[in-house]
């Protein structure tokens, strides 16, 4: 997941980065507010480019960090993209897994947090061609020192026992053909995915430069901003990262059993009133933290509320709202689940969408790039 903004990973960023780094990113951030501010007014000059790698089930971090977000971004009606992801998540170090299972799955949880086919395109890279095949022209613009400097191309190699993989290595430009593809104008990212919009953007620039135009009066693609996320960054419940991984999860699709089992497990410490103390408390920060995401209180007053009563209390408290807020979304995700055909027609249909305005940019390419050989 992308646009999931950790704030304490932030804070180091920030402070272990380069001037000049720390600069562009308060360019972007100031950027992402003007947008911000510009939507609510003018959302029909947005397009939103987004996706995930179909890794399977989605989390509550992964809701209130950017689900919550696309839907807010949908509702005030900005043309909406959403790719599923599955030729990058073959780069994945942990493996595929049961990928057409995994892109059901995750079919399922955007229509059940109310993503809405009809206004947002979601689709899966590989059944969009002429998205992949931008990226041929586009590796000719990027150089392998410049992939190799890339953050999160470091990060999952020194994370992979394996050697790099050429798509791998080359993932950020695949992902600048995701954004490109449809000209998206805006992209939602958490501050460790901007190195990938700003590869995206010199792609954009660099393909400009080299071809000119064509024959073309405009440039062909936009240079897309970042929308910064904003959100609060939600622990597991063993106040380390949530992560699959780590067994801290509360999936979006969770019973309520199941929900209410994990949060009594979840990890407080020995005092018995309860203080809404980030710093010296995280992991009962982190409860009071989703309990008031889940009510649209603050953390603050769930901890005056619950004052005494103790990690037992606030466990309960806690996991009535996760369970009552996921209550409608469970619904609908089991409703979904239940009707294969529909989910494959709703896939049909953002694949269709995607391959009409892909085949229309790769035009554009083809023309700009003195490769347009139609028979007149
Ligand atoms: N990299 C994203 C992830 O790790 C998924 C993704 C693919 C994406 N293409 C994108 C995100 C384009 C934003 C824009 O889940």
């Amino acid at each position: 997941m992308t646009d999931v903004s950790t704030s304490d990973e932030t804070q180091v960023d920030v402070e272990t980065a380069s001037e000049s780094e720390s600069s562009s990113y308060d360019a972007a951030q100031r950027r992402s507010r003007q947008i911000e501010a510009d939507l609510a007014g003018d959302a029909g000059r947005y397009r939103m480019l987004t996706g995930d790698r179909p890794t399977g089930r989605l989390h509550i971090g992964h809701y209130f960090g950017s689900l919550a977000n696309r839907v807010r971004l949908q509702e005030l009606g900005v043309d909406s993209w959403i790719v599923i992801a599955d030729y990058q998540v073959i780069t994945d170090r942990d493996g595929v897994g049961p990928i057409r299972e995994r892109v059901l799955s995750l079919l399922v949880d955007y229509l059940a947090v109310g993503l809405d086919p009809a206004r947002s395109t979601i689709f899966t890279h590989s059944a969009v061609p002429a998205l992949n095949q931008l990226m041929l022209p586009f590796l000719s613009l990027v150089t392998d020192s410049e992939l190799r400097r890339n953050p999160t191309v470091k990060s999952e190699l020194a994370a992979s026992q394996r050697p790099m993989s050429g798509l791998m290595l080359t993932y950020p430009v695949h992902q600048a053909a995701d954004i490109l593809f449809c000209k998206a104008n805006v992209v939602p990212v958490g501050k460790d995915q901007l190195p990938h919009l700003e590869q995206t953007r010199v792609v954009a620039r660099r393909f400009d430069e080299t071809y000119g135009r064509g024959s073309l009066k405009a440039p062909v693609f936009p240079q897309p901003d970042a929308l910064l996320s904003e959100a609060p960054n939600i622990l597991g419940t063993d106040g380390t990262k949530m992560s699959k991984s780590r067994g801290n999860t509360i999936e979006i699709g969770m019973t309520a059993d199941a929900t209410a089992k994990i949060i009594k497990r979840a990890v407080t410490d020995s005092d018995r009133n309860i203080t809404y103390d980030p710093q010296g408390r995280p992991e009962v920060a982190n409860l009071l933290l989703l309990a008031a995401l889940c009510t649209g209180r603050t953390p603050q007053s769930w901890a005056d509320e619950i004052g005494d009563g103790g990690a037992g209390r606030l466990k309960a408290v806690v996991t009535e709202a996760v369970n009552s807020t996921f209550a409608p979304i469970r619904e609908r995700r089991a409703e979904l689940e239940a009707d294969p055909g529909h989910l494959l027609r709703v896939l049909a249909e953002g694949n269709a969408r995607a391959n009409a305005v892909a085949e229309a940019t790769l035009d554009e390419v083809r023309e700009a790039m003195g490769m347009a050989y139609d028979l007149a």
